[in-house]
């Protein structure tokens, strides 16, 4: 099992890249390898252990993938495989993005029924909502999820949930939809820049999506989407690590390859918590000239606070002075590195749905654990700001966001070392 070695007391300076979307690739990977007709070439892919996951899951269909020094180059699936099988799908809860395109394009589906994870039970209902919304019998036997359709038929419908827009379920419908007869349209949209990047890569097929952006999504069914190429967007995600890691340090770091408009509200709470932002149009300086202060932070969806950035912030306002209550409203148990965090000297009191967070005036190093990608990040963040040593074993977790996390910062400045033990 490795484990990342994070010496404390590190100071970050210097440029780090931010590398292509997670979230981004693995839907559009999808639609390339399922919905086209011909060869798709994506540029700017990261090399994660997801998107090594999902083109398993794409191969396993009857595509054929291959990456080489951050282009994927995917030729579409030519024959009948229809079925994602447990063994993949229980890795990669992105996996069910393959049933919306499966059924719009052969007809039928059979998906495992993806599994909950450390943050909470992750529910599919409004996929299999929007599916039936389309016209498509969809049961669920013996863990699988069963779907066909003759062919899928556009309609209206409202894909909200009780958090809130749901990111997969409008990838996943969005997809489905392009192939349908007729128009479909999807109120209640996810707006997060990751759907909009794959409404763009859709249309470059031959889609045609109107609303882009914005919660309400219209999608013209066409016969046929063709290969195309394409250049993904950043991973806003990554880039908000690596501004809290800038700041979580006291640091002067230039995060490379990202826009404000991709992190409106990370980009207003850091500022509000005093960290000082200098954007240009290619990215962010960090710095952070005065002590900082606790601020309130509240999860939502697009353009709210992203819950992949709870993580993250929590761990900079543990050594903010002043009380900080985060409210994350989006995933239903997304606070296990609460404790990891306490074990390091953080002072994070727990209730339902909040936590309240009073800042301390040091951390120390302590062998802490990663319960997912962003919680491991933070955990390494922690330790670069913590006096002494942290062990952060289940890097696994951090491999699956985090393209090359620790030889990034360590040409800034840390000092962080992978081990296996
Ligand atoms: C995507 O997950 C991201 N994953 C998650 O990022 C991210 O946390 C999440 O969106 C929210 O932004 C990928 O894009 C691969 P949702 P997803 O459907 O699509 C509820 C990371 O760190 N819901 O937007 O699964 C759900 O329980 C990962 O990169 C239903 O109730 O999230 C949650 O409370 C972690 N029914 C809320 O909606 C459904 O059918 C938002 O979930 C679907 C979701």
């Amino acid at each position: 099992m490795e484990k990342l070695i994070v010496k404390g007391g590190t100071r970050l300076e210097g440029t780090i890249p931010t590398s292509g979307c997670k979230n981004a690739v693995l839907p559009i990977a999808v639609a390339a390898a399922i919905l086209g007709d011909g060869v798709s070439v994506l540029h700017n892919v990261p090399n994660l252990t997801d998107v090594n996951t999902l083109c398993a899951v794409l191969e396993g269909l009857g595509a054929t993938t291959k990456l080489k020094n951050s282009t994927l180059y995917i030729e579409p699936i030519n024959h009948l495989e229809y079925e994602a099988p447990y063994e993949l799908v229980r890795k990669m809860r992105a996996s069910i993005y393959v049933l919306g395109p499966l059924v719009a394009k052969l007809g039928k589906a059979k998906v495992s029924f993806p599994g909950g994870c450390a943050i909470g039970p992750r529910p599919i209902d409004l996929h299999i909502r929007g599916l039936e919304h389309l016209g498509a019998d969809v049961t669920v036997q013996q863990g699988y999820i069963y779907a066909q359709a003759e062919r899928l038929t556009g309609t209206e419908m409202y894909l909200m949930g009780q958090h809130g827009p749901s990111v997969g379920a409008t990838a996943n419908i969005m997809m489905a939809a392009t192939l349908a007869k007729g128009t479909t349209v999807i109120r209640g949209a996810a707006r997060e820049a990751h759907i909009s990047d794959l409404a763009h890569f859709l249309n470059a097929m031959g889609a045609d999506i109107e609303g882009i952006g914005t919660s309400v999504l219209t999608i013209r069914g066409v016969k046929h989407l063709h290969g195309t190429e394409h250049s993904v967007i950043s991973d806003d995600i990554e880039a908000g690590t690596f501004m809290v890691a800038g700041a979580i340090t006291n640091g002067d770091v230039y995060v490379e390859g990202i826009t404000e408009r991709q992190l409106p509200a990370v980009s207003e709470k850091l500022v509000e918590a005093g960290v000082e932002l200098d954007w240009d149009n290619n990215g962010v300086r960090v710095t952070t000239p005065r002590e900082l202060r606790g601020i309130d932070v509240t999860t939502e969806p697009f353009p709210g606070f992203p819950t992949d950035m709870q993580a993250q912030i929590m761990g900079l306002l543990c050594l903010a002075s002043g009380t900080s209550v985060i409210s994350e409203n989006v995933h239903t148990d997304r606070f296990i590195h609460a404790a990891e965090l306490n074990r390091m000297g953080a002072d994070i009191m727990l209730d339902g749905s909040k936590a309240v967070i009073t800042g301390v005036s040091k951390l120390s190093g302590a062998p802490v654990m990663a319960s997912d990608l962003r919680a491991g990040a933070v955990l390494v963040a922690a330790g670069m700001a913590a006096a002494g040593e942290t062990v952060v074993s289940r890097v696994y977790h951090i491999d699956r966001g985090y393209e090359s996390l620790e030889e990034k910062l360590n040409n800034i400045g840390a000092n962080i070392t992978r081990v296996n033990d």
